[in-house]
């Protein structure tokens, strides 16, 4: 019988330094932010909803690149759970994804959002009731705590945007996460700016923010990024790929785009 890691304390879950540790006050704060999104619409949502994705996408991106590995390496049923919980990872992509098209009131859109917290709520449950607890009894506290420096540091250069398209498993989901990274982050910055900004620059700060958006899509199509993952996260595209050129040319532009904005925001400061 296991002990869920709500129910522990820190030192019982292997000291401040632990992934166990980490991932419980991630979980915290993810529920809080799920309180805070209830009843929100417009701006505030979309505030909400920025918040949620900076702190869920890192974490989950984190957890496939460094925590799921281990969790296949050292359980028999490992390969199980973890496609278990990769598979309310893609569908939390893949619902980002429809929420970005869907208009603000709409009931189809207060529908993809209730389900998108339910989502959320089963992959913390999952994985702090079954995947850690399971992981505790099979390596060291010290293990647990390089753990948590590794699931650290690559959450802090971890993409912070829906990606369906992406593997959920090594090598797509790893060589992904520089280009994509710096894509997503350029785009919060673009966008954050956005909540509250003058009227004279929302139409640029809008167009810059789309690019980005197209340019880490194209992106996110190479083949390479779709590499390792199981057939059942595999997200079916609606749209033929874009060819390799594509994806350098909106990156490139991309670039071009963020400095374009920061130019844009200064003038208005
Ligand atoms: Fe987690
Ligand atoms: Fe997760």
């Amino acid at each position: 019988m296991y002990t869920s890691v709500a129910d522990q304390t820190t030192d019982e879950l292997g000291g401040p330094l632990s992934v166990l540790v980490r991932q419980k006050r991630d979980h915290v704060k993810l529920s809080a932010l799920l309180e805070r999104l209830r009843g929100t619409s417009g701006e505030d949502q979309a505030g909400v909803l920025l918040d949620i994705y900076r702190l869920v996408f890192p974490h989950a991106f984190a957890e496939e690149s460094v925590l799921w590995p281990v969790l296949r390496r050292v359980l028999p049923d490992g390969g199980e759970l973890t496609l278990e919980v990769e598979r309310e990872h893609q569908e939390v992509n893949e619902l980002v994804k429809k929420l970005e098209g869907l208009e603000d009131g709409s009931p189809e859109r207060a529908d993809v959002l209730g389900r998108l917290m339910e989502v959320l709520d089963d992959d913390v449950r999952d994985e702090e009731d079954a995947l850690f607890p399971r992981l505790q009894s099979r390596v060291s506290r010290r293990e647990l705590q390089v753990l948590g420096v590794l699931w650290e540091l690559v959450r802090r250069i971890a993409p912070t945007r829906a990606h369906p398209v992406v593997a959920r498993r090594p090598p797509g989901n790893v060589v992904a996460a520089l280009p994509l990274s710096v894509l997503d982050r350029g785009r919060d910055v673009v966008d954050s700016a956005l909540l509250g900004a003058p009227d004279r620059v929302v139409p640029v700060l809008h167009r810059v923010s789309s690019t980005l958006a197209r340019a880490s899509h194209a992106v996110e199509l190479l083949p390479i990024m779709r590499s390792g993952e199981d057939p059942s996260t595999r997200y079916i595209a609606r749209k033929p790929p874009f060819p390799w050129g594509t994806a350098v040319v909106s990156a490139a532009g991309a670039g071009l785009a963020v400095a374009a904005a920061w130019r844009a925001l200064r003038r208005a400061a």
